[in-house]
C-alpha cells in the first residue's frame, strides 16, 4: 500500500468519516475508493484532488461526522429505547399499508371460505406464502419443509395444517400417492422453491441442484392434480440458463405444459403492494388445461 493510500485512509478514519460518506462527498464511486484503500488500484488525479479537498474542509467534515455521531449515540447508547425503536421501525407506513391489505383480504373472503378452497404449501418455510393465501380465504391443509426449525415455526403459525414431509426429494412415489388419497381434493398447490441458485446473492451456478427442485414440485402436481399451481421465485430465475443451455423458465413452463397445465408468469415488486422492501419476484401460475382453453391471462391487482 502506498503512502498516499495509507494517508487518506488514516485521515478519513481520524475525522470519523465512513468510506461511503467520503465517496459521496468527493463524488468518487465507493467501489473505486474501497479498491484504492485496499491497495488494489489507483485513483485518477481528479478524484484524488476532490478527496483531499473534502478532507481538508473542516466545515464539511464536521457536519458529516457530527451527523454520524448523533446517529451512533441514538442507536447504541440509549439502550432503554431499543424496544420502542424496533416497534417504530417495523410499523412503518409501508408495513401498515401491507397489514391493512392483509386484514381487508381476511375480512372480505367469506365467499371463498364458504366454498372451502383447499391448498397445500411446498417449500413452505415458516409460512409467509401460506399467510397470504389464508388471509385470502384459502384453507392451507398441508405443508412440506426441509428445515426442522422452520417446520416448528410453521406449526406454531398454522397448528391445524398437516405436515406432509421434510425433504421433497425423498418423498417416494408410493407415499405421495397415499398422501394424495388421504388429503383428498386440492384446489391450489403453492410453493417457492429455494432461490439461492438464481439470486445475485448466491453464485448462480448453472448446475446448482436446487435449480431443478421444481421437478419435485411437479411430482406433487401430478399426484394431487390441483386446479391451479402457483410457484414463486426471485426475478433472476427468468434469466438463468439450465445445464442443457436453455432458460430454466422455459423448461419449467414446458414441463408444466407436458403435464397438462397452461402456464404463464409475471414479475412483481413487493414495494408496489405496500411492503416496505424492493423485492422483485417472478410468479408462475399454472391452470389445469381442461379448466381453461384460452392462454392464462393474469390480472395483477
Ligand atoms: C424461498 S424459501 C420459501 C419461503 C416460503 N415461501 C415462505 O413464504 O416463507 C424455500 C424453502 O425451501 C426449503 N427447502 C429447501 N430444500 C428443500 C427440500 N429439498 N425439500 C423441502 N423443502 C426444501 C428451505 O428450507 C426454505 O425454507
Amino acid at each position: 500500500m502506498s503512502k498516499l493510500q495509507t494517508h487518506i485512509k488514516n485521515e478519513r478514519q481520524r475525522l470519523g468519516l465512513s468510506q461511503a460518506k467520503l465517496a459521496e462527498l468527493s463524488n468518487t464511486p465507493q467501489h473505486l475508493l474501497s479498491a484504492f484503500e485496499l491497495g488494489n488500484s489507483d485513483l485518477n488525479p481528479v478524484m484524488l484532488d476532490s478527496i483531499e479537498e473534502v478532507l481538508s474542509d473542516n466545515k464539511v467534515v464536521e457536519e458529516a461526522a457530527s451527523r454520524r455521531k448523533r446517529y451512533q449515540t441514538h442507536q447504541y447508547k440509549k439502550i432503554e429505547h431499543v424496544k420502542e425503536r424496533v416497534l417504530r421501525s417495523t410499523l412503518s407506513a409501508g408495513n401498515r399499508e401491507y397489514l391493512k391489505a392483509l386484514q381487508e383480504l381476511a375480512e372480505n373472503h367469506e365467499s371463498i371460505q364458504d366454498r372451502k378452497v383447499r391448498a397445500i404449501s411446498l417449500f413452505s418455510g415458516c409460512g409467509g406464502f401460506s399467510l397470504g393465501f389464508s388471509a385470502a380465504g384459502f384453507e392451507v391443509v398441508g405443508f412440506l419443509e426441509l428445515e426442522q426449525g422452520l417446520r416448528e415455526i410453521y406449526q406454531q403459525n398454522f397448528p391445524k395444517t398437516k405436515k406432509l414431509g421434510t425433504d421433497i426429494t425423498q418423498v417416494t412415489q408410493e407415499s405421495l400417492e397415499s398422501l394424495a388419497h388421504e388429503i383428498g381434493d386440492i384446489d391450489v398447490i403453492l410453493g417457492g422453491p429455494p432461490c439461492q441458485g438464481f439470486s445475485l446473492s448466491g453464485k448462480r451456478h448453472i448446475d446448482d441442484p436446487r435449480n431443478s427442485l421444481f421437478r419435485h414440485y411437479l411430482r406433487f402436481v401430478d399426484a394431487f392434480r390441483p386446479k391451479v399451481a402457483v410457484l414463486e421465485n426471485v426475478r433472476l430465475l427468468t434469466s438463468m440458463k439450465s445445464p442443457s443451455g436453455g432458460f430454466v423458465k422455459d423448461e419449467l413452463e414446458a414441463e408444466f405444459k407436458r403435464h397438462g397445465y397452461l402456464i404463464n408468469h409475471f414479475v412483481i415488486n413487493a414495494k408496489d403492494y405496500g411492503v416496505p422492501q424492493h423485492r422483485e419476484r417472478v410468479i408462475f401460475v399454472a391452470v389445469r388445461e381442461e379448466l381453461l382453453t384460452a392462454p392464462v391471462e393474469i390480472a395483477v391487482a
